[in-house]
């Protein structure tokens, strides 16, 4: 299928490894340019290689920091200069403090500022400096990666569980206000996806992870695919009429009918 969105530019936050790498990559299979941001500038530009070498598309690398305003300040001036600003914003962030806790454990002011900033405010920053340069473009599309624990709380995820549902009552304002500009604005709320591909080892420990796989009919865990699939579906011209909605992706974990 011809998902509509060959020579469109994207721009994927939390990009240099992980979630954010492959779906760069799924984005530039369907002949996307991408515009990738995170703190390594190394790494960052090993994937903006990798990805021109394998699509033959544009990529580039513009290292910097979420919690950082000049850094996103620059981040907006470079894509004002490549086209005047990108298409497609995916919005993933880094994971949120280890190790998860039970509430009354979750006492460490640190971790609570570390979570807000790393999931809500790195969000807001960046979509308040580049969602501007998208208004006058009369197409758009918006997608945060939160989690599915939007949906249904996981047992010691408090820490990251308020910030996600924070994340996603903002994404529904921007879709609300958004709309009339042609830009549509939604969620991708992923659990159990294996993170094994990791450099620097997985997100769960084996044990961990057995323990998830129990929690979907499947019985097993989610693909990175299957989650950049979704998030590619999205993007694409086909999902016009999906606006200011959370779609799950984990395997039926969820155990509500909607
Ligand atoms: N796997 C799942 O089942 C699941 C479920 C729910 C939600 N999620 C969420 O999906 C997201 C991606 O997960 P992942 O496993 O791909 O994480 P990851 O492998 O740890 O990758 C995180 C990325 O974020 C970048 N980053 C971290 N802090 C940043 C900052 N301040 N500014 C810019 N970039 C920053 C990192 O690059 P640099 O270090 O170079 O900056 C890295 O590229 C996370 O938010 C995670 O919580 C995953």
């Amino acid at each position: 299928m011809d998902l509509g969105i060959k020579g469109k530019t994207a721009l994927i936050t939390a990009s240099s490894g992980g979630m954010g790498r492959n779906i760069a990559h799924a984005l530039a299979a369907e002949g996307v340019n991408v515009v990738l941001f995170a703190r390594s500038a190394d790494k960052l530009q090993a994937v903006t290689e990798e990805i021109e070498a394998q699509h033959g598309v544009e990529a580039i690398a513009v290292p910097g920091n979420m919690l950082v305003r000049d850094d996103v300040e620059r981040l907006a001036a470079t894509l004002r200069q490549n086209g005047g600003g990108p298409d497609i914003v995916v919005l993933n962030t880094a994971r949120p403090p280890n190790p998860i806790r039970a509430t009354l454990e979750e006492n460490d002011e640190a971790r609570w500022k570390e979570a807000y900033e790393n999931q809500l405010w790195g969000t807001i920053q960046v979509v308040t400096h580049v969602i501007p340069l998208m208004l006058d473009r009369g197409w758009g599309r918006i997608i945060a990666i939160t989690s599915a624990s939007v949906k249904q709380p996981m047992p010691h995820h408090s820490l990251s569980t308020v910030f996600r549902a924070g994340v996603t009552a903002y994404m529904k304002h921007l879709s609300n206000e958004v709309g009339a500009s042609g830009i549509t604005v939604n969620c991708v709320a992923p659990a159990l996806i294996d993170t094994s591909h990791r450099s620097d080892g997985a997100a769960y420990s084996a044990e961990q992870t057995a323990a998830r796989k129990k929690l979907t009919p499947l019985g097993r865990l989610g693909t990175q695919q299957e989650t950049t699939g979704v998030v590619t579906f999205l993007a694409s011209m086909q999902a016009g009429f999906v606006n200011g909605a959370t779609i799950p992706v984990e395997g039926g974990m969820v155990g509500s009918l909607l």
